[in-house]
């Protein structure tokens, strides 16, 4: 049995993809310092799947805690998600974002070098690409300065790793994300904001729920069909599986280069209209919303070319919008 290292495998994208490891019969050692997670999605994990992963409360920060997670574990593979994610927090905090998501990135590249592990995914974004010139966006697609620290911390991460491929016999699958959306079909792992939720599904899920009395629309004047913003929503689950894809391609060294790089999305964009509406059928109810001004730093539209991923890994998005939004409305139910 692969044992795999799965760092931030508490988290919202790290759960769902602990799942499907267990579920192909990977061992599973989780790296999560509980700083944006909760300890009883450990359970949750436990209940879907009847295995347990192994779980170390580590802070990637910690060179020396994490070194003994490979002294006790034999590591085949890394499935890196441990990182802050808050874009309007990130701006505020400069400092600790680059602390936390470079520094953590660095240590645990130390570690597949003195403990000679090999394969390697990284959790990227489209946030690389800016409002890129052309859609859908293409691999290709220029990199444009992001508009977030975060943002910057996920370019960096990308060329540190390339360059450590680049002298190394060490494989790296970097997956650029759009935006991942929903929650297990069982609804007993999901997404846990942290106060006032910044994306837009939490958000959507707690106002239907009562917890927020409306729903800004962030900007009606957008060159778009109904005036909002454009995303390429992929439901998390599909999301998990595509790291699956890209962890067995390494392991069974299928990889055509020691660096490659795949987009995340479904290929279809929706504008932030159609997601409320398609959030109402779904789940037969009603959000109130209120359009205001544009948030500052968003771009107009962005969807995935996914069809590098599709050839080359296998994978593509199956479940539609509807479904995503009647899982993630499911999960809300339970909080
Ligand atoms: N939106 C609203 N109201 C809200 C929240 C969001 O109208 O209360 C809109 C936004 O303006 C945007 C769309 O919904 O048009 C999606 O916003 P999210 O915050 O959910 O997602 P973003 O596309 O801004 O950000 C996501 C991830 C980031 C990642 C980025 C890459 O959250 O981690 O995609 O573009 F960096």
């Amino acid at each position: 049995m692969r044992k795999i290292l799965v760092t931030g495998g508490l988290g919202y994208i790290g759960s769902h993809t602990v799942v499907e490891l267990l579920e192909q019969n990977f061992e599973v050692v989780i790296v999560d310092d509980l700083s944006n997670s909760k300890q009883w999605i450990l359970d949750r994990i436990k209940k879907i799947t009847n295995k347990e992963p192994k779980w170390y409360n580590v802070d990637l920060k910690n060179s020396e805690n994490l070194n003994l997670v490979f002294e006790e574990n034999k590591i085949d593979g890394i499935i890196h998600f441990a990182a802050y994610k808050a874009v309007g927090e990130s701006q505020q905090k400069p400092v600790e974002y680059y602390e936390n998501n470079i520094i953590g990135l660095l240590n645990l590249l130390k570690c597949t070098q003195k403990y000679d592990v090999k394969s390697f995914i990284f959790s990227s974004s489209c946030t690389v690409y800016g409002q890129a010139d052309e859609l859908p966006i293409t691999e290709n697609a220029p990199l444009k300065k992001p508009e977030s620290v975060y943002g910057k911390t996920k370019q960096f991460g990308e060329e540190i790793i390339s360059d450590v491929a680049s002298i190394s016999n060490f494989n790296t699958i970097l997956l650029r994300y759009f935006n991942p959306i929903g929650a297990h079909p069982s609804a007993l792992i999901g997404e846990l904001p942290l106060g006032i939720p910044n994306n837009l599904i939490p958000f959507v899920t707690q106002t239907a729920a009562g917890i927020r009395k409306e729903l800004s629309i962030f900007g009606n004047d957008y060159p778009t069909l109904d005036g909002t913003a454009i995303r390429d929503y992929i439901y998390v689950v599909d999301l998990a599986k595509a790291h699956i894809k890209g962890l067995t391609r390494l392991l069974n060294n299928e990889n055509s280069s020691n660096i490659e790089i795949y987009n995340l999305g479904t290929g279809k964009g929706s504008s932030v209209k159609e997601v409320v509406d398609a959030f109402e059928n779904a789940n037969n109810l009603k959000v109130n919303y209120k359009y205001a001004p544009r948030r500052e730093g968003d771009i107009t539209s962005a969807y995935a070319d996914a069809s590098l991923a599709k050839e080359q890994l296998n994978w593509e998005a199956k479940t539609s919008l509807e479904e995503c939004l009647r899982t993630a409305w499911n999960w809300q139910k339970t909080l």
